[in-house]
């Protein structure tokens, strides 16, 4: 039996160990089964997280109850994780429910406002063992419609990110060099460079966002550039839907919600599978 750990932990081993951790969006039962399913099948270390999106369909508690369950039965460490936190009352909410771990997004505040609230966050979730990772520069959405040239000057700076980790004492950083929520429409060009200038300076687990959609290569590159954590939601979507689209096309009279589902948690976890293997994290659980 293994219960949430906290995620500073599992950044902490991948650092060492030179791999990054999964974190995967849980946007229903049938993806959490897969997340798990997948994770003991690379005998990894996983991280399920909870977007605002997932939030707003589910609810908190809903979330929590599942995932728990899931980690209490699986062989391998589980981390619960909440993606893009928006308040401090909702990481208080997330904490009571038994999270493990909490982002706080600061991102769309001035500097100081988002020091001041990640400060915040961070003085409460010490003191229940739970971990914190912040944002610094927009990662954004492929659908924000903003031109690449634009959208550099919302990467992340690197000296800014030595100050803000040196006023927050964070436990984790994502970082902004090139990658966005969603489907891309071309191939994304991560600013490695930054990258490695950042982790330079910080010197703590960097976050990846946007990763679906990132060539392998691109994502092994980060991984020896510092990064840790890589969070994947869109290739999921992607895999499920597909194979929902294609079987109801082969059967369409089915009208069995676990006949429809079944063949999509397979697809589902498959593609986690390979994400772990490219993570380097097959093999780390222990
Ligand atoms: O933040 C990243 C998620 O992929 C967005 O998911 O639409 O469920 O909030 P959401
Ligand atoms: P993708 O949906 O682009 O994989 O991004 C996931 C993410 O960053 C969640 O925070
Ligand atoms: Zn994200």
């Amino acid at each position: 039996m293994v219960s949430l750990v906290p995620v500073d932990g599992l950044l902490k081993r991948a650092e060492d160990g030179g791999y990054a951790v999964g974190a995967f969006n849980c946007n229903n039962m049938e993806i959490i089964q897969a997340i798990i399913a997948a994770a003991e099948a690379e005998n990894a270390p996983v991280i399920l997280q909870a977007s605002q999106g997932a939030i707003r369909y589910a609810g908190i508690s809903y979330i929590a109850a599942m995932t728990k369950l899931a980690a209490a039965n699986a062989g391998v460490p589980v981390a619960l994780h909440l993606d893009h936190g928006t308040s401090f009352e909702q990481v208080m909410q997330c904490i009571r429910t038994g999270f493990s771990s909490v982002m706080i997004d600061g991102s769309g505040l001035p500097l100081g406002e988002n020091i001041a609230l990640t400060k915040k966050v961070l003085d409460a979730a010490r003191a229940v063992n739970v971990s914190v990772e912040a944002e610094l520069g927009k990662i954004g959405g492929t659908e924000d419609d903003i031109a690449v040239s634009d959208r550099e000057a919302l990467f992340t700076d690197p000296e800014e990110a030595g100050f803000f980790v040196r006023e927050t004492g964070v436990d984790a950083l994502a970082v902004a060099i090139g990658t966005a929520h969603g489907q891309y429409q071309g191939v994304p060009k991560l600013d490695f460079p930054r990258l490695k200038k950042i982790k330079s300076v910080v010197k703590i687990p960097l976050v990846l966002h946007g990763s679906s959609g990132v060539p392998d290569d691109d994502i092994r590159e980060a991984v020896r550039s510092g990064v840790c954590k890589v969070n994947i939601d869109t290739n999921i979507r992607e895999a499920f839907t597909a194979a929902v689209r294609k079987f109801m096309e082969a059967n369409p009279e089915e009208i069995d919600p676990r006949k429809i589902m079944g063949p999509a948690r397979d697809a589902a976890a498959k593609v986690i599978r390979e994400k772990i293997r490219v993570f380097g994290s097959s093999h780390k659980a222990w």
